[in-house]
């Protein structure tokens, strides 16, 4: 048995180790929290992330390189161990290969290109534990946000929209119909931030490093940001600013992820302590003080001016307490969107088949099981 009375299903009182594999395109806050979920059910958890040649057969090429995701995955704060190239249908040999008891999912079904289940070995072996998927988010509908220069995604349900559809129409424009991606609103509760929230409060010995940006579709480039900036503290504290003064700056519909989901992936980031949910433009002293800052740093990107033409930075800078990082990536948000531009007809038809594939399997299993939990 490990900590908690989690019990392996053989009875076993060494440590639970639990499986986890998946895609992870573009990994989101709902993957975070699938992985969180997972390692609350054992004591070491390890997340088997597919190839992009796997993925590429069996739902067609993914956003983020293999690369890309493996450490993206890995700095999620809940994951023990990556395994790279994990085979895409979870098989009992894997789970022997890696000591593991069993194998977590999301209370989505995951349908291989020929239809079947992956995970129908394993649940027969009952070595197959399922967690609450996130509702709200998907890589399908992160992809069609920029496909469709949706701005929505910035608005709250209730709120009047221009064509006066609501957000679930709009997003089932965007996304299609399944009921496992696309029908539901990601709804933002603090149970959730509490959850991935570390809860260290930072010592008054500690040296606190102070980060702010928009951290939209948290990529490499923001992670290896962060990685080198905790190096020089002990405590790290990253302020997002609004969807309004994202968009202030960047233009067309960024965020591509309002600051609600922007907020999760940050915190799901081992290097990060705290977040400031909708950080002041202008890093200013008093904010220096609240938080006992030692440094402000900024990676390789433009600094952008603020709406008076002032630099955001210009109070740190006086109080010699600014510095530049080199991040040593290129990565942009406007990357990502890039690349899914270039390769649209390949993700319309990937979210199409995904769409396809779903509806099938949800219309042969609704008679037996009734409708899964979309809420
Ligand atoms: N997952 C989840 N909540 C989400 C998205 C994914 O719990 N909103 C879970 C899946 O159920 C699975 C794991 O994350 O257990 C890895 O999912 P992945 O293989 O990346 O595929 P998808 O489920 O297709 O993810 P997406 O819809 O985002 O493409
Ligand atoms: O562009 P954004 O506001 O999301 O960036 C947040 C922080 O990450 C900034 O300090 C930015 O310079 C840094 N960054 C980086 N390398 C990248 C992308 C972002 O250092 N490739």
């Amino acid at each position: 048995m490990g900590e908690d009375g989690k019990v392996a299903p053989n009875g076993d009182k060494k440590p639970v180790r639990v499986w986890v594999d998946g895609c992870f395109d573009m990994v989101h806050f709902g993957h975070a929290n699938l992985i969180r979920q997972a390692k609350l059910l054992g004591d070491y958890l390890i997340v088997g992330v597919h190839s992009d040649e796997e993925i590429a057969k069996q739902k067609g090429p993914p956003v983020y390189n293999q690369e890309e995701r493996y450490k993206l995955v890995r700095a999620i704060k809940w994951v023990d161990e990556v395994v790279e190239d994990a085979p895409y249908s979870t098989t009992l040999e894997t789970l022997d290969k890696y000591d593991c008891d069993f194998v977590c999912h999301g209370d989505d079904i995951s349908v291989m290109a020929n239809g079947q289940d992956a995970y129908q070995v394993v649940k027969d072996a009952n070595r197959y534990r399922e967690v609450k998927r996130t509702q709200g988010v998907s890589t399908t509908d992160i992809v069609g946000r920029m496909l469709l220069v949706t701005k929505t995604h910035h608005k709250r349900e209730g709120e009047d929209l221009p064509d006066k559809k609501t957000m679930n129409d709009i997003q089932k424009d965007a996304t299609g119909h399944s009921p496992w991606t696309g029908v539901s609103q990601f709804l933002a509760t603090t149970q959730r931030i509490v959850q991935f929230s570390g809860g260290r409060v930072a010592k008054s010995t500690d040296k606190v490093i102070y980060v702010a940006g928009a951290f939209d579709c948290f990529h490499i480039g923001h992670l290896s940001f962060l990685e080198k900036a905790s190096k020089h503290g002990d405590y790290v504290v990253v302020g997002l600013h609004t969807d309004a003064e994202v968009n202030r700056y960047c233009g067309s519909n960024y965020p591509i992820m309002n600051l609600h989901e922007r907020v999760l992936s940050v915190l799901a980031c081992r290097y990060v302590d705290e977040v400031v949910i909708g950080a002041p433009y202008n890093v200013s002293n008093d904010l220096l003080k609240h938080f006992n800052v030692s440094l402000v740093m900024h990676g390789n990107s433009k600094v952008y001016a603020d709406e008076n033409g002032d630099d955001p930075y210009g109070e740190a800078k006086r109080q010699g307490k600014f510095q530049l990082i080199e991040s040593q990536s290129s990565m942009t948000t406007a990357v990502i969107v890039q690349r899914i531009i270039e390769h649209r007809k390949n993700y319309e038809e990937r979210n199409r088949a995904k769409e396809k594939r779903e509806l099938s399997v949800y219309e042969s299993t609704r008679k037996n099981k009734g409708f899964p939990d979309a809420i």
